[in-house]
């Protein structure tokens, strides 16, 4: 039994993880960093592709390389002799090379076993991922009522499953966000409903609450007193959402939250805001993405400050009280993730500095962009 999950733990390698917005990705390549381990995203043919960042023949980056047309389909050329590889990892020349000439076996750039575009996002899979990618907030069918809005990314000297910790932890924002959603809220922890399924949860609430924020209440339309329903959706390892659907005075605001495990100390957060109750308006969406950035930058101190960098998956190393149920949870699911790793995992064909470039080829998945709103 592994007793914490830290950003390097090797289970962690057969999952999907985000490494970088569809946004920030345009036509030269861009290095990323997952597990300590360096890839290079590209979109060749106007697909994302992934190379571990590391030339098969002399090992430059290849993140330091080009995407040219090549016939009639893209190529990665790298930047030192100008070896060429495809999306799937394929060398299909080698300049140095007479025309003809039979091109080693050896010479095809490693990938990862997923690729994927997800709700914004690339996602990459190093081994075959045994959850599916995250669901989505917003139904296909309301996504148009939404305007989305992302928060900067957001690098944090953090352990990736502490900040998946603190995203469904629901007994601190009186403490760590008195200064903005703190104050509305009471100390007290209401009841939830829990439901596993797999690697994955979802918690529903329901709550009263005063809605400062309704018109409606100062017309006499609608009471002070009003109800929202909260629903926590977790997907290991690193993903949750949280969507608030407001009874009483109507709207949606949905919260989408992925972390990317960079190395043993840093973690990148990925999050956005969606929202239906704006009529259109940028401005309030300028604002409230502003207002969950401060947010996050109030749980960010306390996850900064954390002396390790690791999540406990063993329960007696803290002590648990009912409130913490949800996050309790989440630690049985990462226990089960890492122990099923352990029970059906492949060895690991890590993308080390030194390691075999035998380009395996497996699930290489592309996914269709399903960016809310
Ligand atoms: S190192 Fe890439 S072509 Fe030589
Ligand atoms: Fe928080």
């Amino acid at each position: 039994m592994t007793h914490v999950l830290t950003n390097l733990d090797p289970s962690l390698r057969s999952a999907w993880h985000p490494v970088l917005r569809t946004s920030d990705l345009g036509d030269e390549p861009v290095a990323v960093r997952l597990l300590g381990e360096h890839w290079v995203v590209v979109r060749l043919d106007g697909e994302v592709a992934a190379f571990a960042d590391r030339c098969p023949h002399r090992l430059a980056p290849l993140s330091a390389g080009h995407v040219e047309s090549q016939g009639d389909r893209d190529i990665l050329r790298c930047g030192y002799h100008g070896w060429c590889f495809e999306s799937t990892g394929g060398c299909s020349s080698i300049p140095s090379l007479p025309d003809g000439a039979t091109l080693p076996p050896r010479a095809r750039a490693f990938v990862p076993a997923g690729v994927a575009t997800h709700l914004g996002l690339v996602w990459i899979a190093p081994e075959p991922p045994r959850v599916p990618l995250p669901d989505v907030p917003i139904a296909a069918d309301e996504l148009g009522r939404f305007l989305s809005g992302d928060l900067p990314v957001l690098q944090a000297c953090a352990s990736a499953g502490l900040l998946m910790d603190n995203f469904l932890d629901v007994a601190h924002f009186p403490f760590v966000h008195a200064a903005t959603i703190g104050d509305e809220e009471s100390t007290d922890v209401g009841p939830f409903e829990m439901e596993r399924d797999g690697l994955a949860l979802t918690v529903r609430s329901a709550q009263r609450f005063p809605n400062r924020e309704d018109p409606g209440v100062e017309t006499g339309e609608r009471p002070l007193l009003q109800t929202r329903h909260v629903t926590y959706r977790y997907t290991a390892p690193f993903a949750a959402w949280l969507r608030i659907d407001y009874e009483e005075a109507g709207g949606t605001n949905v919260i989408t939250f992925f972390v990317q495990p960079v190395d043993a100390d840093h973690a990148t957060i990925y999050a956005s805001v969606q929202r239906d109750d704006l009529d259109g308006d940028l401005d309030r969406l300028a604002e409230a993405v502003a207002f969950e950035h401060a947010v996050t930058a109030e749980d960010l101190v306390v996850q900064e400050g954390y002396l390790h960098r690791s999540i406990p998956l063993e329960l007696t190393t803290e002590v648990h009280v009912k409130a913490d149920r949800m996050t309790v949870e989440l630690r049985r699911i990462l226990a089960d993730f890492v122990a099923q790793a352990t029970l059906t995992a492949p060895p690991a064909a890590a993308p080390a500095p030194t390691g075999s470039t035998d380009g395996r080829v497996a699930h290489h998945e592309r996914l269709g962009e399903a960016h809310a709103g």
